[in-house]
């Protein structure tokens, strides 16, 4: 595949690939290699027209991982502010002889419209565009998922057959949880997704998933509970849930967490918003992988970057 848009593009095979190559990933940093040169000499374009902190942030550590020579670009300070197009910066960008493209954008679509107008030839990554996909994220949860639940051994090989996933939240404005309801499904989860009638998209019953309305009944069966932040900024104000009545219903604290399996994790993609969606203590405690999320987003999307610029499936991947 030469770009990675959505997650539903992925086949099983295609994520699983992607996963152990995450897992050689891992082992090569873990054994203090701090660079490998497989993409020495070819440039990649960080191009985020929205905000970012762990996004950014894992894309550009994990390309300065690889030795690429990295370019960073934010839509504040740009010429976006006076009017350029999207079409207008790939051309820029183009005539720089760029030979990849991670884009955030606000607008759903914007990377599938980079990756197909034929403005720039070169592979793009989508690293979130509006409500609609978020794949790496999606990769780096499956990462993290087969890590904790799946093993012997990473799991490596395998997929995440019979786990169930609890995805918690404002679905209606999230593109991570429609990353993982295709990944999760492609990767043979059983999803279920719990969120107020409200903040549920329309078409959600015919997402691969179950729908509940009750967070209590659905955590005795999860093997991972992933809790999704509220997102104001794409809401009108008159819409906003209110704090008290949220975290009540769909909040995650201790005494719904002791509900959950011994074995089950927490997730979030973050930013988290502590004492809406989650509690502090819950957030902090051993069980939550928030920051094992984004250790891992760096090893997965390394992987992306390897298999999309240079390395081929047929190839042995650095670790062997
Ligand atoms: N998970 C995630 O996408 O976080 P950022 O918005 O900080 O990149």
């Amino acid at each position: 595949k030469r770009h990675l848009i959505s997650a539903a593009d992925l086949t099983r095979d295609d994520a699983v690939h992607i996963l152990d190559t995450a897992e050689e990933m891992a082992r090569v940093g873990d054994r203090t290699v701090k660079k490998l040169p497989a993409l020495r000499g070819r440039t990649v374009c960080n191009l985020f027209f929205e905000d970012s902190t762990r996004t950014r942030i894992s894309f550009e550590a994990a390309e300065k991982r690889l030795s690429a020579d990295v370019i960073n670009f934010a839509a504040k300070g740009s010429s976006v502010s006076k009017g350029e197009s999207l079409k207008d910066t790939a051309q820029t960008l183009a005539a720089m002889g760029v030979d990849a493209v991670v884009i955030r954008h606000s607008a759903s679509g914007a990377p599938y419209r980079l990756a197909t107008s034929g403005w720039i030839d070169a592979p793009v990554i989508n690293a979130g565009d509006g409500t609609h996909q978020h794949p790496t994220q999606a990769l780096l949860d499956a990462f993290t998922m087969r890590r904790r639940l799946v093993g012997p051994d990473a799991g490596l090989g395998q997929d995440l057959t019979g786990k169930h996933v609890t995805i918690v939240g404002d679905v209606l404005h999230s593109r991570v949880a429609r990353s993982n309801v295709d990944l999760l499904h492609t990767l043979g989860a059983h999803v279920t997704l719990v969120a107020p009638p409200t903040l549920l998209p329309v078409g959600v019953e015919t997402w691969p998933c179950e729908i509940s309305y009750d967070l209590d009944s659905a955590l005795p069966k999860a093997d991972a509970v992933m809790m999704l932040r509220v997102q104001r900024e794409r809401m009108n104000a008159a819409f906003f849930p209110t704090e008290r009545e949220y975290s009540r219903r769909y909040g995650l604290d201790a005494d719904r967490m002791a509900k959950t399996p011994d074995h089950a994790i927490v997730m979030h993609p973050g930013p988290m918003v502590r004492g809406m969606e989650i509690t502090a203590e819950v957030a902090d405690s051993d069980r939550c992988t928030v920051t094992e999320q984004v250790a891992n987003g760096v090893f997965t999307r390394m992987a992306v970057l390897y298999l999309l610029l240079g390395g081929n499936a047929n190839e042995p991947t650095p670790g062997q």
